[in-house]
């Protein structure tokens, strides 16, 4: 049966693991996986602007010996020109993977619901699971463990929060989270994560101060304050998330060496301070290369 990454409930411990060990791997020996997906094709279905999750499963992909078509908006238009169902029987007749990008995430459930081919989320309103498994990853690499570490997440209750709440739950990483009131993550989004965190041991703290948050933890991430989509909530959003940058004072609170985190892309000076992410513990392009190395251990999982 196919097998697809639509959120990180797609995924068990052994799963993330598996991904793990792949990336180290292939991150290791890039020589040895250059013909590992050979004759082989992913579509990329874009409906909003990307960097990181573009070139890396693009390039990614060719780096295996396959090829990478990019489907942006004004491609194939799925669900206005065509609806989804139609887009994903088409395109499963013609490629082996599907990565999509959407506003909504059951865009991203249909697609997969259709397709006979794995289809993976590269991003939509409720979940950036490629993100998450890269960040918790890249956490990994730096500090050897999950046992004794808290993450701090302040700012937007978000997509990427969501992800990464759920991974770190599963892999038994503790987490202290500070969002604004009414931008904390969704409630049934935190029970299913709690429900992982009982499973691992882990622990998930949810407040609304940033500096609880900040204070002893060893890594601080944040993520934009207003995301692809919410443009036209963007001065609300501003004046709600004042207090929730990442500075020189907030990292003050933390133990010292705290790396700092960000999926990228970043509005330097809103969310965090250019002092702060380009301070020697940052280790926002670190976690950007991982990008490469986790999506091909992906695309190794769910296409081979
Ligand atoms: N972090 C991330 O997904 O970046 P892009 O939006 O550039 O793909
Ligand atoms: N939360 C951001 C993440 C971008 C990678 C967004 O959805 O725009």
């Amino acid at each position: 049966m196919k097998e697809d990454l639509i959120s990180i409930q797609c995924l068990d411990t052994q799963g993330i693991s598996d991904i793990f060990s792949l990336t180290e791997k292939v991150k290791a020996d890039k020589a040895k996986y250059t013909d590992a997906m050979k004759g082989r094709s992913i579509g990329l279905i874009f409906q909003k602007p990307s960097n990181r999750t573009r070139v890396s499963f693009e390039i990614g992909m060719i780096q295996l010996g396959g090829n990478a078509l990019y489907l942006g908006p004004d491609e194939i238009d799925m669900g206005g020109r065509e609806s989804v169902k139609d887009v994903a029987c088409v395109l499963s007749r013609y490629l082996d993977g599907i990565v999509a990008r959407t506003y909504n995430h059951d865009d991203i459930k249909e697609l997969a619901l259709y397709a006979d081919v794995p289809v993976i989320n590269g991003l939509s309103d409720r979940a950036h699971p490629c993100q998450a498994l890269t960040d918790i990853f890249t956490i990994k690499e730096k500090l050897g463990t999950f046992k004794g570490i808290t993450l701090a997440y302040i700012g937007d209750g978000n997509n990427v929060l969501n992800s990464l709440m759920m991974t770190a739950a599963k892999v038994g990483l503790d987490m202290k989270i500070a969002s604004p009131k009414g931008y904390e993550p969704e409630e049934d989004i935190v029970d299913i994560a709690k429900k992982f965190a009982k499973e691992s041991g882990a622990k998930i703290w949810i407040s609304n101060d940033p500096n609880a948050a900040a204070k002893g933890a060893d890594v601080i991430y944040t993520d934009v304050w207003v995301s692809m989509g919410q443009e036209k909530d963007a001065k609300k959003r501003l004046k709600a998330f004042k207090g929730f940058q990442i500075n020189d004072n907030l990292m003050k609170l933390a133990k010292k060496g705290c790396l700092v985190m960000h999926c990228l892309p970043a509005n330097r000076g809103q969310e965090i301070t250019d002092s702060v992410i380009d301070s020697k513990n940052s280790v926002v392009y670190d976690q950007a290369e991982n990008r490469m190395h986790v999506q091909k251990a992906i695309l190794l999982k769910l296409l081979q």
